[in-house]
């Protein structure tokens, strides 16, 4: 780490002493020199452990490693994923037209534009029936068969965007090799109106290469013929695509510069061009761009995803808090702790630094959540009481799609109690008061007091969108994007691998023939896989 570091811990270790509540009593309008707001959007982390000299000394740092540099850098195709020597570009994906972003010497923006030309032309035909199925029906039902980042992106944005989505298609995600993904969506499908989308990338992943095959078995047992009409891929690999029987012009191509967590701005999201129609898909870029454009052109301090992303950063190395819950209080948001999962730890999920060293210090803080205010029926009692403390990430919209009543001022009102309650806690006089009211004892009321203390002293950040729309949601993803990549900066690791899952998947292969037939279990396997195995072959076959 920078030299730099070891003031801001010192910083840090002073400030760390202070209970939240103090920060807001020193300065009571430190809200609004810990804050941005923007004509559609509001982030507030006045509630995270920082004050004014703190963050000077963050800004400094984060000049000094130049995260503004190599982002600029990254964005002009340097080969940012350091271990495959690739350009990372998912920045590309989103810019005009006019753009000129050079790879290998090659200008790869018409590239992009041509393919989102057959996105919009595609996913045109699918939506007013010009393209449909064998029997000339329109399509009903859409099954994009992917995992990871060619499913996790796109169903995560046509779940948050099904306010804006043609209601007579419905959109399916198969993403688990569990036959039951799969079976549980075709129950719901006609083999006549039926549009299944592979997306891989690679078009070699094994559990979407299995729920192809089955999707494809079941369309030509189940009556459906002219399986070209029915199908298309979202891949780099025409060989594959093409071997799987899938029409070259149906075909919708990407590229190696492209990771498959930031990925849905490129043809993966077609599932969402479809349901939502091209226009707004193109929202969705121009918000995501425009986040692109904040964080190459704003001043250090007012970058919404450096400072929040050294506040991250901050919340692990100095305050030993490696927990990070995301809650967003927006139904149609419920994907999004699921979507923030890949794109954070995935990427920073690493114990080794660029140049392949062991790191001294911590990286990726577990990436989890749930909505508000159903979160708050579950784990929120940790939250408020445990001994464990989180970073909590509260995200609302100011408006509802669908209001009713007053449902949607209750649900803002619970959000921004909780935020409130997490950082002041409650007092045992607090709890006096309250417990005078009772007709309890003294004794009762002295044993309960523990109980009902809170601590408080618990950071949180809060975003607000004045309203999910295909820009904002497109912004507000981009944000963690660029979050994510400031954390790797300062932590000198390659955000844009992902190394780590490849164990597991090489060890499933080996052991598959072993889970067919206990015959060939490998000698040299340890004995709690072996009996899991012969284990598993006993109560299948009994
Ligand atoms: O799980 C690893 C991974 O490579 C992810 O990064 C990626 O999103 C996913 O697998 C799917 O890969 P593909 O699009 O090639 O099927």
């Amino acid at each position: 780490m920078n030299q730099h570091w070891n003031i801001i811990e010192q910083y840090a270790s002073v400030l760390k002493q202070v209970h939240l509540k103090e920060l807001f009593i020193e300065d009571a309008s430190r809200v609004h020199a810990f804050s941005h707001t923007l004509p559609f959007a509001f982030v507030d982390y006045s509630r995270q452990r920082v004050n004014a000299q703190l963050l000077e000394e963050l800004y400094v740092f984060a000049k000094e490693i130049g995260i503004k540099e190599q982002f600029v850098s990254m964005m002009q195709g340097a080969k940012f994923n350091s271990t495959e020597q690739r350009s990372v570009l998912h920045t590309a994906l989103r810019a005009p037209h006019d753009a000129d972003i050079h790879v290998d010497g090659k200008n790869i923006i018409p590239d992009i534009h041509r393919v989102l030309h057959s996105i919009r032309q595609f996913s045109e035909g699918i939506r007013d029936g010009s393209l449909c199925g064998y029997t000339g029906k329109a399509f009903t039902d859409i099954v994009n068969i992917g995992i990871g980042g060619s499913d996790l992106g796109p169903n995560m944005v046509c779940n948050a965007l099904r306010f804006y989505a043609k209601r007579d298609i419905s959109m399916h995600f198969v993403s688990n090799v569990d036959p039951t993904h799969l079976a549980e969506t075709l129950r719901m499908c006609s083999p006549e109106t039926t549009l299944f989308i592979i997306s891989s990338k690679t078009f070699t992943t094994e559990e979407t290469m299995a729920n192809a095959h089955a999707a494809k078995a079941w369309f030509m047992n189940n009556g459906g013929s002219s399986w070209e009409l029915h199908s298309c891929a979202v891949s780099a690999n025409i060989t594959n695509t093409s071997a799987f029987g899938i029409a070259e012009d149906r075909v919708f191509g990407f590229w190696d510069w492209v990771g498959g967590r930031y990925s849905v701005w490129s043809a993966i999201g077609l599932s969402i061009a479809i349901s939502i129609g091209y226009e707004q898909f193109e929202q969705f870029l121009a918000g995501a761009h425009e986040m692109d454009m904040h964080m190459a052109n704003e001043d250090i301090e007012h970058s919404i995803p450096i400072v929040l992303g050294l506040i991250d950063v901050l919340n692990v190395m100095c305050y030993d808090i490696h927990s990070h819950v995301i809650i967003p209080y927006d139904e149609y948001l419920r994907m999004f702790p699921a979507f923030l999962q890949q794109m954070i730890m995935e990427s920073n999920g690493k114990s080794v630094s660029k140049d392949g060293h062991e790191l001294a210090h911590h990286t990726s803080p577990i990436i989890w959540g749930q909505p508000g205010t159903d979160a708050q029926h579950s784990f929120f009692q940790l939250l408020h009481q445990g001994t464990e403390h989180v970073n909590t990430e509260f995200i609302v919209c100011a408006q509802s799609l669908n209001p009713n009543g007053d449902m949607h001022e209750r649900l803002l009102a619970n959000c921004a109690a909780q935020s409130a309650a997490l950082m002041h806690g409650k007092t045992q006089n607090e709890v006096l008061q309250d417990l005078s009211t009772t007709t309890l004892s003294d004794t009762e009321k002295r044993a309960l007091i523990p109980h009902k203390l809170f601590s408080g002293n618990r950071p949180s950040t809060t975003i607000v969108l004045k309203e999910l729309t295909p820009f904002t949601l497109g912004w507000l993803m981009a944000l963690y994007e660029h979050r994510t990549f400031v954390q790797g900066i300062v932590w000198e690791i390659c955000s844009f691998d992902q190394w780590g899952v490849e164990l597991g998947k090489s060890m499933a292969s080996a052991l598959l023939p072993a889970v067919k037939d206990p015959e060939c279990i490998p000698d040299n396997q340890d004995c709690s896989t072996e009996l899991l195995i012969s284990t598993l072959h006993m109560f299948r076959n009994a």
